[in-house]
């Protein structure tokens, strides 16, 4: 038994289909299935001139679907490389729809390669409990929410899935065997369901995204079950809360999902003084995950330093020294082990 392990109690892993159903069912909800159709349409080709001095064009499109009978539609961005093809690509579902963004700097990727689509996340539905609005709104007329429906999270890993469903129209430009879905803290939990459930995803990375994201909860520093179903439980199902000062009873932890991403590969980073996160649990979660993946975790039994990367195995590890935040540094660690991994 691994020392880090130790005291933690988690359930033994399981098949992927199994481990899918639970945390749907307990703690995502169900995934939306497939729209009935989709189009996608060109609002503005070319946004910037001369974007990325020259090197990139980014476009607004939107993606056009049909759910349920009703039309519904988001918006999306589409940074490509005006020079070579098979690029890997970036689908960064972010806070903002900002290019660059904060917590996106598009030149630095484009200089690495890459191509990055990216939306942001309230285009899909609003950040709040009000479930009338966009696809909230189309899923869940009068109200029918039932428990083991899809909350927010699973709404806005649906919509990363729908920006896929482009990428995969651009093979023209884009490598599709190295797709990278991400996002920050509550976009990290929602990028490592969309990457569990769907496996056009070859690599996942989650920043900060701590509890109910890649923090194991069982034993956790900071946010738990409680703290986060209390102040958002319309990320989740209605199951998860009955599991507030439960956890011991929960048939997953967290590990669950990241190894429901196997054998592809996840990346997940931290950031040293995210205490709300917990940097420790969540490095617990690549070694509890790791005997699902062909190579698992490869690094020590004890905490990382800050600063440390641990990169070579399919499950990633990175400690960010710093607070909160989806940063530059974080990105460089993500180019990394993206261009480490792929075609290995
Ligand atoms: C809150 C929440 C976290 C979440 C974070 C974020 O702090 O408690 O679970 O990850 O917001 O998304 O920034």
């Amino acid at each position: 038994m691994l020392q880090m392990l130790e005291g933690r109690s988690l359930p033994p892993l399981l098949e992927r289909e199994a481990m899918l159903q639970i945390l749907q069912s307990e703690v995502y909800g169900k995934l939306p299935g497939r729209p009935e159709e989709l189009t996608f349409s060109t609002v503005e080709e070319n946004l910037f001139r001369n974007f990325c001095a020259g090197k990139a064009v980014c476009s607004k499109l939107t993606a056009n679907c049909m759910v349920n009978g009703r039309a519904f539609s988001f918006p999306f961005y589409a940074t490509l490389p005006t020079s070579g093809n098979n690029h890997p690509f970036f689908i960064h579902i972010n806070f903002r729809d900002w290019i660059p963004d904060r917590y996106m700097p598009t030149e630095e990727l484009i200089d690495n390669g890459f191509a990055v689509l990216s939306f942001s996340y309230e285009d899909v539905t609003a950040d709040n409990g009000d479930l009338t609005n966009g696809l909230a709104g189309i899923l869940y007329e009068n109200g029918s929410r039932q428990k083991g429906d899809a909350g927010k999270i699973a709404m806005w890993a649906w919509a990363a899935q729908r920006v896929m469903d482009y990428a995969a129209t651009r093979g023209d430009l884009l490598d599709l065997e190295s797709a990278v879905v991400c996002g920050h803290s509550r976009l990290g939990k929602t990028a490592l369901f969309a990457a569990a459930m769907d496996e056009r995803f070859a690599f996942a990375y989650s920043n900060d995204s701590g509890c109910s994201g890649a923090a194991i909860t069982r034993g956790k520093a900071g946010e738990r079950v409680k703290e986060i179903y209390t102040r958002f439980p319309y990320w989740f199902c209605e199951n998860y809360q009955t599991y507030i000062e439960r956890e011991a009873a929960m048939p997953f932890d967290q590990h669950f999902l990241v190894a429901s991403i196997a054998p592809r590969r996840v990346l997940i980073g931290s950031a040293s003084e995210d205490i709300w996160a917990d940097p420790v649990s969540e490095q617990l979660c690549c070694l509890a995950a790791s005997p699902a993946f062909p190579l698992g975790f490869v690094g020590p039994d004890r905490p990382a330093s800050a600063g440390e990367a641990f990169l070579e195995g399919d499950i990633g590890y990175h400690l960010r020294k710093g607070p909160h935040y989806f940063s530059r540094a974080d990105w460089q660690r993500l180019i990394q082990f993206v261009s480490l991994h792929r075609g290995r």
